[in-house]
């Protein structure tokens, strides 16, 4: 490798400064930032995903900011051997998309499955050209991803979707990219892999940038058996698409603690923490107000209060999500209209990467 740059995956600090910087510029001028963010399909969303994630990109839509949304139905395959569901999981995806308010008709926003934009993909093959194999095994996110599959065999899609994602990134030349703090090592490896491209083929010129990794600060979401993240597949988690029953069946199982009198204390009480700050998102009231109007009704009574709270916020983004369900010809319309603006940019970068690389014909 002629240029050298050492990747360093530990610069969380710095990340989160730069993302207070960015957060003032994109107030000031959002069209000079072009965003890319996305997720695998693997099943439809829940509110963790909503308070994290999905509401952050309503809001850099509203803002007037470009943003494409990858769902990156290929990176399924790296894990998990079952692809029967993921055309269903895109759809599924794309109705939770839609339903938490991410809107293509604002001119703004597409949403497109990886697999169907030729253009981004053809950019893995000089990609993977400009990182060593070493680079690719030392990256943590992968590390820990090769743990939790509990695999004895490991493709090498494993070891290179990381790169596959600085094409998503890259394919369109996108600036920012709101993620989570396990997406940081990919976001260092494609901001490498811009520079060395325009070191090596473009004489230093920058025809792709380097993107920063935009840091919500959204709090995490505990799922209900407390401790831990919420996620579909440790069953704690409330789905954008249950019912008001299931919804209520399942804070009142939620675990809390001994103590009757409820106080917001995230250290000590971490699963009454976590039920007072999701009625607080629901309320726009302060945890502690909730705690102290709930008092010494315990843990029962704050289990009601959420129940109602959340029941009456999802409520409109649940109807949406009911009439989307029974539109299977509009989501793909949403998909190939996605695809379309996808592939217009894709076309335009592939067009300048085949000249700085002298494989024009
Ligand atoms: N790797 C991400 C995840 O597992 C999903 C993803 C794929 C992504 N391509 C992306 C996220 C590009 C941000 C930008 O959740």
């Amino acid at each position: 490798m002629t240029h050298e740059q050492k990747l360093d995956y530990g610069t969380y600090d710095a990340t989160v400064a730069r993302s207070a910087t960015l957060e003032q510029e994109l107030l000031v001028s959002p069209k000079k930032f072009r965003v890319l963010t996305g997720d695998r399909p693997t099943g439809s969303l829940h509110i963790g995903h909503l308070f994290g994630s999905l509401q952050n990109r309503v809001r850099l839509q509203n803002l007037g900011v470009p943003i494409y949304i990858v769902i990156a139905d290929y990176q399924v395959l790296t894990d998990r051997d079952s692809f029967e569901s993921i055309s269903q999981n895109v759809h599924q995806l794309t109705i939770d998309y839609l339903a938490a308010g991410l809107d293509p008709d604002s001119g703004h926003t597409s949403i497109f499955p990886h697999s169907h934009v030729p253009e981004l993909n053809q950019l893995l093959l000089p990609f993977l050209t400009l990182v060593t194999n070493a680079e690719l095994d030392r990256n943590p996110t992968v590390k820990e991803e090769i743990l939790a599959a509990g695999q004895q065999r490991i493709n090498a899609g494993m070891y290179t979707y990381p790169v596959h994602q600085a094409a998503d990134i890259l394919f369109c030349k996108a600036n920012l990219v709101p993620v989570g703090k396990d997406q940081i090592p990919h976001l260092e490896l494609t901001r490498v892999i811009a520079r060395r491209f325009n070191e090596r083929f473009a004489g230093g010129e920058p025809l792709f940038p380097e993107p920063h990794p935009l840091l919500s600060s959204a709090p995490m979401i505990l799922g209900l058996d407390g401790g831990q993240k919420m996620s579909k597949s440790r069953n704690n988690a409330i789905m954008l698409g249950a019912t008001e029953d299931e919804t209520a069946n399942l804070i009142k199982r939620a675990k809390t603690d001994a103590d009757r009198t409820i106080t917001y204390d995230p250290t000590n009480r971490p699963e009454v923490a976590n039920l007072l700050l999701l009625c607080s998102l629901c309320s726009g009231r302060t945890p502690g107000e909730v705690a102290e109007e709930i008092g010494d009704g315990g843990g029962g009574r704050l289990k009601q209060l959420l129940i109602e709270y959340l029941n009456e916020y999802l409520r409109p983004l649940r109807a949406r999500r009911r009439e989307l369900e029974k539109e299977p010809e509009y989501i793909r319309g949403v998909l190939r209209k996605g695809i379309a603006a996808a592939r217009e940019a894709g076309q335009e970068t592939l067009s300048q990467v085949r000249r700085v690389m002298n494989m024009e014909i």
